[in-house]
């Protein structure tokens, strides 16, 4: 189908002279089969794109876009679908609550599922909404509301300088991980000021921080990780109560959330359903959201109340390295900022932390630099089949995150806890075959996570720890140490990270893993 962009993970499907694109989940699937069937319809499969297939095939008389726009109406979720029919060289395009962009390019228009998958092609895009339809051919584009008005669309600039290939490096998630010293330059560039933290588009007064009685964090999978570590800094920095929440449950569960709540939702695309839905619902109850993105004019963006940008730049591997890292900035910036207007931070505490995250360029090109030791260890663990990640404090969510990142490049069963929680029970999985990957970062609960440490390794574990430089204590129980630089705790989990990023990209390699694309995994999730 020419001048279309296949996102990764489309689904493609043929029938009597149509082809049809489709991404999403249909939720009135079986009506729409018992529909089918009856109008004599055979169906080879469970799948979506098959039923919109039919379902254009039979609303069909002549006129594509017609026959889209019934087929629209009939069919209820969240989906994109894009169709041509062989006897006429154009494509018709809409969806529902779900990302639908079109990319403008020299006598060749492009249309996508989302805003990075059109990057390589163009930078000149305009998005489309709800219901509405649009025609392409390689020449023209005519976007119609779902009355049949035509629309005028504003046009923009995609501004990101992230190039779409992986230069010197062998991996996308290598080229990301190596991206990050960069990715901090940028977001602190312009955003601090005399010591005092400005957001761009962020103009908070103290009447309205003051009104936020609680903060509510909702995100999923890395960008729930994320939202851990953002509790302890907003709690510490703000002093109000803060709750994070994986997206797919907050929505089920009648969240207390109100107008006197601060919902902060975090996500890379910008188009995660689960998050997208948790937001929409916390907005029905009044609070205000404040989105946390990489990506410009995503529909989360465009949606909440407030926005921060995390200017990553595009992230192609699936798993997310540095837009973790960025959040994490993002959030202890955003509280410091936030701190600062309401006064609950004070001067000398705000100058110390930004003290310490003007740091965080330069150690974390420190840590870059040490690469050939995650290779050393990789080669020694690879065959392992299962790891855990332990810590305390800032330590466990890195511990979770450093799982993550592991189970989903090298297929390693890889589970993260909370060092003091393992013992009640998971201690129980422990043999000779286990890696325990012991973050021992956080000095507050130094001295109770290296007991943990030892009765793990006293099961028979293979301990690889993560410690300061200059930490005896941990070498003496651990197989192997990772160090890294000294750093203050509170900004410490920013670069704990790396460390971890490095190992799963290595150990992944080292077992030959499709490392930028997992198995069974899409870059954007936007079904619920
Ligand atoms: C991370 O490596 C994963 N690819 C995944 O957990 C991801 O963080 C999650 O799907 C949320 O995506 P979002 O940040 O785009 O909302």
């Amino acid at each position: 189908m020419n001048g279309i962009v296949e996102c990764k993970g489309l689904e493609k499907f043929e029938h009597r002279g149509f082809k049809v694109l489709y991404k999403g989940s249909i939720e009135n699937k079986q009506e729409l089969r018992d529909w089918l069937l009856e109008e004599g319809y055979t169906l080879n499969g469970e799948k979506d794109i098959e039923l919109v297939a039919y379902i254009i095939d039979y609303l069909y008389n002549g006129n594509l876009t017609e026959a889209t726009r019934k087929a629209q109406r009939k069919i209820k979720g969240s989906y994109g679908f894009a169709i041509t029919n062989a006897s006429k060289a154009e494509v018709v395009a809409t969806s529902n609550n779900h990302p639908l962009v079109i990319g403008l390019g020299d006598k060749q228009n492009f249309i996508a599922f989302d805003l990075s998958s059109l990057l390589s092609y163009t930078k000149k895009c305009c998005l489309i909404n709800n219901g509405e339809i649009c025609i392409l051919t390689p020449e023209n584009i005519v976007i119609v509301s779902p009355t049949g008005e035509v629309i005028n669309k504003e046009e923009f600039q995609v501004s990101w300088d992230g190039t779409m290939d992986k230069g010197k490096f062998e991996h996308f998630m290598l080229k990301e991980i190596y991206e990050q010293p960069d990715g901090f330059k940028t977001n602190l560039s312009g955003r601090i000021k005399n010591n005092k933290v400005k957001i761009e588009g962020l103009e908070l007064t103290l009447e309205i921080v003051k009104s936020w009685k609680k903060i509510a964090i909702v995100a999923c999978g890395t960008s729930y990780h994320a939202g851990l570590i953002g509790k302890g800094v907003f709690e510490n920095l703000l002093h109000i109560p803060v709750e994070v929440e994986i997206a797919s449950e907050f929505s089920y569960r009648a969240p207390l959330v109100d107008e006197e709540t601060l919902v902060i939702v975090i996500s890379q695309s910008g188009e995660t359903a689960d998050t997208l839905v948790a937001l929409r619902e916390a907005k029905k109850k009044g609070a205000s959201v404040l989105a946390i993105t990489n990506t410009l004019n995503s529909t989360i963006n465009r949606e909440a109340d407030y926005g921060v940008y995390i200017w990553s730049g595009p992230e192609i591997a699936i798993a997310s390295t540095k837009a973790f890292t960025m959040m994490l900035l993002a959030e202890y910036l955003l509280g410091i900022y936030l701190g600062q207007i309401k006064g609950s931070i004070s001067e000398e505490k705000a100058n110390m932390l930004l003290e310490n995250i003007y740091k965080l360029p330069e150690t974390a090109s420190k840590i870059l630099a040490e690469a050939t030791q995650y290779q050393k260890i990789a080669e020694k663990y690879y065959q392992k089949e299962n790891a855990f990640f332990i810590g305390r404090g800032f330590d466990w969510p890195i511990s979770l995150e450093g799982a993550l990142k592991l189970k989903e490049t090298s297929y390693i069963h890889a589970e993260g806890y909370a060092a003091g929680e393992f013992k009640h029970g998971s201690l129980a999985l422990v043999t000779e075959e286990t890696l325990m990957v012991a973050l021992c970062v956080q000095q507050s609960t130094y001295e109770k996570t290296l007991a943990n440490v030892k009765e793990c390794k006293a099961r028979g574990a293979q301990i690889l720890a993560l410690a300061l430089e200059g930490d005896k204590e941990v070498a003496k129980i651990a197989d192997d140490v990772i160090y890294i630089p000294r750093i203050n705790n509170f900004v410490a989990p920013i670069l704990t990270v790396i460390p971890l990023q490095l190992l799963a990209y290595y150990i992944s390699k080292a077992r030959g893993c499709s490392i930028d694309q997992p198995r069974n995994l899409v870059k954007s999730i936007v079904i619920e």
